[in-house]
């Protein structure tokens, strides 16, 4: 069994879109459907057809272009049973543990709440893949626009039991400001310190800083960090729990 093929590209501002092709089946998934023209042009590039469509949540952004890229050809709309009301066009609802297969591959979804109610997350164990949506981003984490702390610190402490070496596709280019704000409350970590170069290397060019790692984000990510001293003690929160500081953290990003 060849990998996977995965193509990554901008959509809208600062969305990524995703296409996961298997070129021995020709099955083909879009993750979200941020900008159906720029996805049906990515696709149109490859010569590859659309066949399913993975959804992680309901927000315009991730779901806008669901109505143009269904019309066009008949597609396997997976998405979030959660959030199946405000998802048209859904074909499949899935929630946490349920699994099913894309080009052979066994892909599991695993709920992560928190920035919406109903975010899922795709993990494909066979190629060391996930897709974390609005969940986990590069040196950070999606907002909580409908999730307490405590939800987004359990749907971060689940996605950091994955394998380190898991590649990690994210729903947005938000790494350059997330890299300030993680200096900022851990000024003392070297290989934050060297990603940080690298990332201001990779966008003065113009490139993207996705995928990431598990293992990466567990090094450098501050939201994946919430034990670490020399956070706790920059926070002044050396005692706290865990999901108190995941909590300071995220307060302070927001107004950042
Ligand atoms: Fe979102």
């Amino acid at each position: 069994m060849t990998s996977l093929m995965i193509e990554q590209f901008t959509c809208r501002q600062d969305n990524f879109g995703v296409l996961l092709h298997d070129p021995l089946t020709g099955e083909t998934a879009s993750i979200d459907a941020p900008d159906a023209a720029r996805i049906n042009g990515r696709l149109g590039q490859d010569g590859w057809k659309l066949t399913h469509l993975f959804v992680t949540h309901h927000h315009p952004d991730h779901v806008e272009g669901i109505p143009a890229l269904a019309q066009a050809s008949s597609l396997t709309i997976i998405g979030p049973a959660a959030e199946a009301a405000k998802i048209a066009g859904l074909t499949q609802t899935v929630g946490d543990g349920d699994t099913f297969k894309f080009a052979g591959r066994t892909v599991q979804v695993i709920s992560t709440p928190g920035h919406t109610a109903g975010h899922v997350c795709f993990y494909i164990p066979d190629e060391g893949l996930l897709f974390a949506g609005d969940t986990l981003f590069a040196l950070g984490c999606g907002r909580l626009f409908e999730g307490s702390p405590e939800d987004m610190f359990r749907s971060l402490s689940r996605l950091a039991e994955l394998p380190d070496e898991t590649r990690v596709y994210c729903g947005h280019e938000y790494t350059q400001s997330n890299a300030r704000f993680a200096v900022s409350v851990d000024p003392d970590n070297e290989a934050l310190a060297k990603r940080m170069q690298d990332i201001n290397d990779l966008r003065s060019k113009g490139l993207p800083t996705l995928p990431t790692t598990i293992g990466f984000e567990k090094r450098t990510n501050p939201f994946m960090r919430t034990g670490d001293p020399a956070i706790r003690k920059q926070l002044g929160m050396e005692t706290a729990s865990d999901v108190e500081v995941f909590a300071e953290l995220r307060r302070r990003k927001d107004s950042f």
